[in-house]
């Protein structure tokens, strides 16, 4: 018998499918997998990865698909960009590891420097690094205590920030996440986020102030009623914000909403964190979302894409925040050399095409599901920026009915077909491709689309 030959992931421009999915050898991994991984993934379709290169992702069956996922928006630069790989490479065969807690090495001050002038706000910024965007949160809600010496934090729900203790406090995301660990470990207040397509106080966005100097209710809130009730001013820490939410359903809020957070804050010496761990990095066609909205937070906690799929995290604060002494704060592999190495290379990317390119195929892919929704009534919203784009699916576009099982359905048909989308929120499906992809990638991702509502959820 001829042997099969297997098709190429670095030439496959389209999903190419061989078995049935999922595969043969796909199977006994997830067998392997079930019986001694953690059960608390929350894996929604059998798609196991044997290789990748830029937006394309191979099984180890050799089916093909298109990744409009990367790994949760971390693969910023595709998968195996050969500049971030020939980094690593070169990184890995000067020197592993040497503790940054404990010892200095050239790349960590220039990758410190860089962050210090790519978030918003002055550059006069210092920097800590860690493995994971929950640690850079952990580090920013530090910063923020330490700077006050206060306690009371304030978020929203909807929000996710992250599984350790202090990040899980200040997530409000889903029921999930929290059942079963008692308590939350900070004093965290939550308001509702502002999702104008859902608005928790029934308004508009021309009846709540968003377009009003006194900014919108949902911001206004803190300081007339949580300010005056639960969480006293000058015992409030910081309030912690995604500029764009995530996993809450790739909510985009009205400028508004931000700088109105932004002036209370400043009028009552509370610090204003922004958790652009999923929103960061080029994906929404700036290097950080709050440059869309005028937003200016005094600490960014930055992970995911910033090394393109090698772990680090960062905590950027104002200089005059960060003021901790040596011992306040630290972590071993916190700024690994290796990570460093392959941050500066995707930032390189990023400045020199990959930022220009998310705006122009998130703008091209966002007209090309607006005009799917004028065929399809189950779409009920399409938001976002760049290439952090939210599909929200709806029974009713009257009364916006979440299609929660119409999503998941929507979801595990993609993946039949051949494309990785992932959920979140109620009733989306989010697009966050490597900011690599092109008009081709886009055109088949949105002729899928097609396909697949047209059949019907
Ligand atoms: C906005 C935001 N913050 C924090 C985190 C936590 O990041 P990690 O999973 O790297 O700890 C996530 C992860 O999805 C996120 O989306």
């Amino acid at each position: 018998m001829e042997p099969t030959t297997l098709p190429d992931v670095t030439t496959a421009r389209t999903p190419d499918l061989r078995t049935p999915l999922p595969g043969p050898l796909a199977q006994a991994i997830i067998a392997r997998d079930h019986q001694f991984v953690s059960p608390s993934y929350t894996r929604s379709y059998p798609f196991v990865m044997q290789r990748g290169s830029g937006v394309m992702a191979q099984d180890p069956d050799g089916n093909i698909f298109l990744d409009l996922a990367a790994g949760v928006a971390v693969c910023a630069t595709g998968h195996a960009h050969p500049e971030v790989v020939r980094a690593i490479q070169e990184q890995a065969e000067q020197f592993l590891h040497i503790c940054a807690a404990d010892f200095y090495y050239p790349h960590l001050p220039i990758l410190a420097e860089k962050l210090a002038t790519l978030t918003p706000g002055i550059p006069d910024k210092r920097v800590h690094f860690a493995n994971s965007g929950a640690e850079a949160v952990e580090g920013a809600i530090k910063v923020a205590f330490h700077a006050t010496r206060r306690q009371k934090l304030i978020g929203f729900t909807g929000s996710f920030h992250g599984r350790t203790l202090g990040a899980l406090s200040v997530t409000a995301s889903k029921a999930a996440q929290r059942k079963g660990f008692g308590r939350q470990a900070l004093d965290v207040t939550h308001v509702p986020y502002a999702n104008c397509f859902r608005c928790p106080y029934g308004k508009t966005p021309e009846t709540c102030g968003a377009l009003e100097s006194k900014g919108p209710h949902c911001a206004r809130v803190i300081e007339e009623v949580v300010m005056k009730t639960t969480v006293p001013p000058d015992e409030c820490a910081a309030i912690i914000v995604e500029p764009i939410q995530g996993e809450g359903g790739y909510v985009v809020p009205p400028a508004s909403f931000l700088q109105t957070l932004q002036d209370i804050a400043q009028r009552h010496d509370v610090v204003v964190i922004a958790d652009e761990v999923q929103s960061g990095m080029g994906r929404t066609g700036k290097m950080y979302a709050a440059e869309h909205f005028g937003f200016v937070p005094d600490v960014v906690a930055t992970a995911k894409g910033l090394a393109s799929g090698l772990p680090i995290g960062a905590t950027v604060a104002r200089a005059d925040l960060m003021t901790w002494k040596p011992g306040a704060h630290a972590s071993t592999f916190g700024g690994n050399p290796v990570a460093v190495a392959a941050s500066l290379a995707t930032i390189r990317l990023l400045e020199s095409s990959l930022m220009a390119n998310a705006e122009r195929m998130g703008q091209y892919l966002m007209d090309g599901l607006r005009a799917l929704a004028e065929r399809h009534p189950i779409i009920g919203d399409v938001r976002g920026k760049g290439l952090m784009i939210g599909i929200e699916l709806v029974r009713d576009r009257v009364t916006r009915e979440p299609a929660v099982h119409e999503r998941d359905r929507f979801e595990q048909a993609c993946y039949q077909r051949g494309l990785l989308v992932i959920a979140c929120g109620a009733s989306t499906i989010r697009l966050s491709p490597a900011l690599v992809i092109d008009r081709d990638h886009c055109d088949c991702a949105l002729s899928t689309f097609d396909e697949i509502l047209t059949a019907g959820l």
